[in-house]
Formats: C-alpha cells, structure tokens, sequence
C-alpha cells in the first residue's frame, strides 16, 4: 500500500515491496502519526511543542518535518518528469495533471501576479494523502485476509466466486461487479474499521436536537465507528464476522456504517481504497487459496485485538499466514 501511495501521490513507489523494508518517508509518517491524535485532543500542543520539549510530541513534529521535506524533493522530481512528458501521456498520479496545467498557465499567471497553487499547499495535501491513505488501506486488507481464513465456508464461497474469473477478468472493472467479494470487504470495514474512533463535528449556530437532546450551536459532538458498528439493533450478532448480512442491507445498516466517516465531510479516498482492497483480496486469495492462519511464533487471535491509536492496528503488530 505504500508504494501504491508513493506511486499515484508522489510519482514514485517507496520500493518496500523489493527492499521488504519500510521507506524513510513511512517510518517517519508512522513516527509523526501520534500528531493526528494528540491535535484531536488538544488542538494547540502541536505550536507549542515545536519550541518547548514536550517529548513524544516533538518527536513527532520533527517527524512530520522530515516527512514535508522528502515528500517536497520527490514531488520535484516528479513535477520534472511531468514537464517533460506530452500532455497526451502523462504519468498516472494524482498531481499530474494539476502539475501539467500550472506548466500550460504560467506564463500568463505570472503576468497577473501568480495563480499557481502554493507549493506547501501541495506538499501538505500529498502529505495528507499517504497518511491518510496508506495504513489504513493496509490494515483493513489485514483484517480482510485474516478473517476470510479464520472462516473456511467465507473462503470457500469467495473461492467459488473468483474461480468464475478469467485472466482476463481481474481488473477493477469486473471485480466491482462481484457481489460476494463486495460483502467481504464491508464486513470488514463494519468490524475492524481502520478510523474507530471519535470524528469531531461542530453543531451549526441555530443549535441541534440530538437523540431527544436539545444541543446548543457551536458545541463539539462525536460518534465513533467502533460502537456503531457493533449496535446489535442494527447489525444483529455484531461481534460475528458474517459478510452474507450485507446481501440486502437495511436503510439502518446503511445509515449506521460510518466506516469513511459521515455527513457531508467523509474520506477522499473511498473509491481508490474500495479498488485496492478488491484488488489485493483477489489476488492474494487467487495465488494462495489455501492460506491459513499460522500458529508460529505463539501467533494467534490476541495478535489481532485491534488496538486503536491513529489507525486500527493489530495489537500484536502482525498477522502471520501460512500460504503453502
Ligand atoms: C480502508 C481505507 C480507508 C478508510 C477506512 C478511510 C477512512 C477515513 C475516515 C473515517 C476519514 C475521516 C473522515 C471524517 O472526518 O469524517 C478519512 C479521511 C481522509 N481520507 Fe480516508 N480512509 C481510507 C483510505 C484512504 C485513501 C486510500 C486515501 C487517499 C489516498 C484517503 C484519503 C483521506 C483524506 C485526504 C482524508 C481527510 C479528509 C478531510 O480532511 O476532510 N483515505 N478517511
């Protein structure tokens, strides 16, 4: 999944998947991670600890410093490929176009006093993609893989499914189009959504009945996903991996999955990781249909408790499957 982000984000792969070690530029995002949490919290520790030690804090600002400086050289780098390329066959990333059209408007826009987009306006949103959109698209597929091999009949019936693939089927395409695959991944995300925790909303000014609850305007409310998901009213045995429950979902079942957050601001990357998870799910079970859960290494269930800090993570740090 890094190098996935590194790829569409930065115009070039981190190479993890080659070295099987992780890139500067992600250990130091995991490192700045704790940041996400600590301004939920409390929104102004992040200026203070940049001039006074406030520990893991300002470890984790200089951090993300780190993160904003590698990320800048690499989408230089990128930008010079992008000039350099005809506009008709442009690298696939998600500043490439944006990069392509500053390169067709800068003369004009510097006549005028400059147009283009800020440069840390760029870098803060490349930045804000990989983090947003690399562990947790990582750990979902985690769970997923996890979960379809700790139930034999859920692998066997998307076993069946992907069987009726041809080769020349395994694109985005057509796995969009597999109902049972597309009840797997939202069973996923319903039980161990990678964003569990509270998402802040403020009440607009002319107040809000909440629940029987008269709420007065400007007041921060939150709802979490983690007990949402698990409301037995709506999702009837909810500690249950049962992906057959989204077949026909109710309108309450829709209304309550909150996996990419809810309201009128939700996750940019939706569709990207919809097609990431389908994709890695299809072909990791297509190459290992016989994946199980090892037992090595005293690994076993405890390992996947999620532990939820930035991201819902496996509490254990790993998740070993046996492929033979
Ligand atoms: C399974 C994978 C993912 C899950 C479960 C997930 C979930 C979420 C959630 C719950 C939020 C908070 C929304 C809110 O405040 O209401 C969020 C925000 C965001 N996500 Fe994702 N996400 C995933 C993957 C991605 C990917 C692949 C990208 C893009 C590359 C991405 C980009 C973003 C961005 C930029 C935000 C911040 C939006 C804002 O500030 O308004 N996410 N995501």
């Amino acid at each position: 999944m890094a190098d996935i982000s590194g790829e569409l984000i930065l115009g070039q792969s981190f190479g993890v998947l080659e070295s099987g070690q992780k890139d500067q530029v992600i250990q130091e995002l995991q490192d700045g991670s704790i940041l996400m949490l600590a301004n939920l919290i409390l929104p102004y520790i992040t200026p203070i600890a940049e001039y006074i030690s406030l520990g893991p804090v300002t470890r984790a600002c200089a951090s993300r410093k780190k993160t904003f400086r590698r990320s800048e050289e690499m989408l230089d780098r990128h930008k010079e490929v992008v000039r350099s390329s005809q506009p008709d066959n442009l690298p696939p990333s998600i500043f490439a176009h944006l990069f392509a059209e500053q390169q067709q408007q800068r003369p004009q826009s510097l006549q005028e006093g400059g147009d283009e987009l800020d440069q840390l306006e760029i870098i803060s949103n490349a930045v804000n993609f990989i983090a947003n959109g690399t562990e947790t698209t990582a750990n979902t597929l985690t769970y997923l893989i996890w979960a379809v091999c700790r139930h034999p009949e859920t692998r066997m019936q998307l076993l069946e499914e992907l069987d009726a693939l041809s080769v020349d089927e395994l694109d985005d395409q057509h796995l969009r189009r597999l109902s049972f695959l597309s009840q797997v991944v939202e069973e996923t995300l319903r039980l161990y959504p990678a964003v569990a925790g509270g998402l802040l909303r403020t009440v607009p000014a002319e107040g809000a009945e909440i629940a029987g609850h008269w709420i007065p305007g400007g007041t921060t409310v939150s709802c979490q996903a983690y007990s949402m998901h698990r409301d037995p009213k709506i999702f009837p045995n909810p500690y249950v991996f049962y992906p057959e429950r989204w077949a026909e979902p109710s309108p309450e079942m829709r209304m309550a999955m909150m996996a990419w957050g809810g309201g009128a601001r939700t996750c940019l990357g939706i569709h990207l990781a919809r097609m990431e998870l389908r994709l890695g799910a299809v072909h990791f079970f297509r190459a290992f249909p016989q994946a199980r859960i090892s037992t090595v290494a005293g690994m076993s269930d405890a390992d996947m408790e999620p532990e939820m800090v930035s991201f819902t993570a496996p509490k254990g740090h790993r998740c070993l499957i046996e492929c033979r």
